[in-house]
């Protein structure tokens, strides 16, 4: 088997990849898609991966063009190791529809749930105002903070984020209800709801968090009428796509301060134009897509390719495969 990877992931993990892999051949790929296997330049059209594992640093000046042009063409590949959880773009579907294996990466969920986590403890707490205040040199008491202990949150997609998310809020004594198509009754929350009925819950959360894929059913999830029902003050933070989020409805509501605060991770746009009225509203905390980029995520990311390497080896079931009909 030979496998493509980046030249900085092989340089990263070739130690643990070769000790776990000894007879799997790792085909190199440079930051300018130049291509070795142990040391000898391989042409691009040459090269014959049986399997692509892609790594995160292809999002960062890593060579994604040509890593995922060879992923698309070579008559070789059996499967495509994401670095991505969500598969909507077309890319993905069009590899599923040739027959070509396609897993998605789960490696950046406690990074995201840990985002959330603090996102909503700084709206809780009014950790704005603290920083202001110290900035100010002004010793001024805060004596009404909201507590995690006894809220409730509503968590909507309960896969890999959302059940990390759960288990960390109920950890610090909330109450959660879960959101997902296919309950299983494992779910790590207190209540779970299938995606039809999260109208009859949307009042009731102090937090809500988007942590669904973008599919043709969540599009724009929230809009006007999801808004207007939600808590008065609560938090909305979405780290699943801004796809999920109609942007102006979201305004107009903020306006009206339900919810009261809305940290979005994602934008329907990104990156965020300069223009975008969300950099300035005072009810909205954006950061850019960059929640899952704690220090973990490569050694995990490096654990889930290995497992998955191994099953597809012994021919079993591989971990969180694209299916045709989880394709938007
Ligand atoms: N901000 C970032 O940097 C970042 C990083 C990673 C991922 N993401 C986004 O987050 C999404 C979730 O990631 P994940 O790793 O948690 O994925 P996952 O493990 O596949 O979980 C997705 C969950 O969403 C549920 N779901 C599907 N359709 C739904 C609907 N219409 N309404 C409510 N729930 C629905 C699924 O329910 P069933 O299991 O019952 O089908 C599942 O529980 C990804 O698709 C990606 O777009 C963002």
């Amino acid at each position: 088997v030979d496998v493509l990877l980046t030249e900085v992931a092989f340089a990263r993990d070739g130690g643990r990849l070769t000790a776990a892999a000894p007879e799997v051949g790792w085909l190199r790929m440079e930051a300018d898609g130049r291509l070795h296997r142990d040391g000898v330049e391989v042409a691009r059209d040459e090269a014959a991966p049986e399997v692509a594992w892609g790594t995160g640093d292809l999002f960062d000046d890593g060579p994604m063009r040509p890593f995922l042009g060879l992923v698309a063409r070579a008559p070789s590949l059996r499967w495509f190791a994401s670095p991505a959880a969500g598969f909507d773009h077309p890319f993905f579907g069009d590899l599923v529809r040739k027959g070509i294996r396609v897993t998605t990466s789960h490696a950046s969920s406690p990074s995201i749930a840990e985002y959330v986590l603090r996102a909503v403890l700084d709206a809780f707490q009014g950790a704005d105002q603290w920083r202001r205040a110290q900035a100010d040199r002004v010793w001024r008491t805060h004596d009404r903070h909201r507590e995690v202990a006894g809220s409730t949150w509503l968590v909507i997609g309960l896969g890999a984020i959302g059940s990390e998310v759960a288990r960390r809020a109920r950890a610090l004594g909330a109450t959660v209800i879960g959101v997902r198509r296919s309950p299983a009754g494992n779910e790590p929350v207190d209540e779970v709801r299938t995606p039809d009925r999260v109208a009859e819950v949307l009042g009731r959360a102090h937090a809500v968090v988007l942590s669904a894929p973008a599919t043709p059913a969540t599009r724009h999830l929230v809009d006007a009428a999801f808004l207007v029902a939600m808590k008065p003050r609560s938090v909305l933070v979405n780290v699943a796509r801004g796809d999920l989020v109609d942007e102006a409805a979201l305004l107009a509501a903020l306006d009206t301060g339900t919810p009261g605060l809305a940290v979005l991770d994602v934008t329907a746009t990104e990156p965020l134009p300069p223009e975008s009225p969300l950099w300035t509203h005072p009810a909205v905390v954006v950061t850019p897509h960059s929640s899952g980029r704690g220090l973990g995520r490569f050694d995990r990311a490096v654990d889930e390719f290995l497992d998955n390497l191994a099953r597809y080896r012994r021919g079993e079931p591989l971990r969180s495969e694209l299916t045709l009909a989880d394709l938007p």
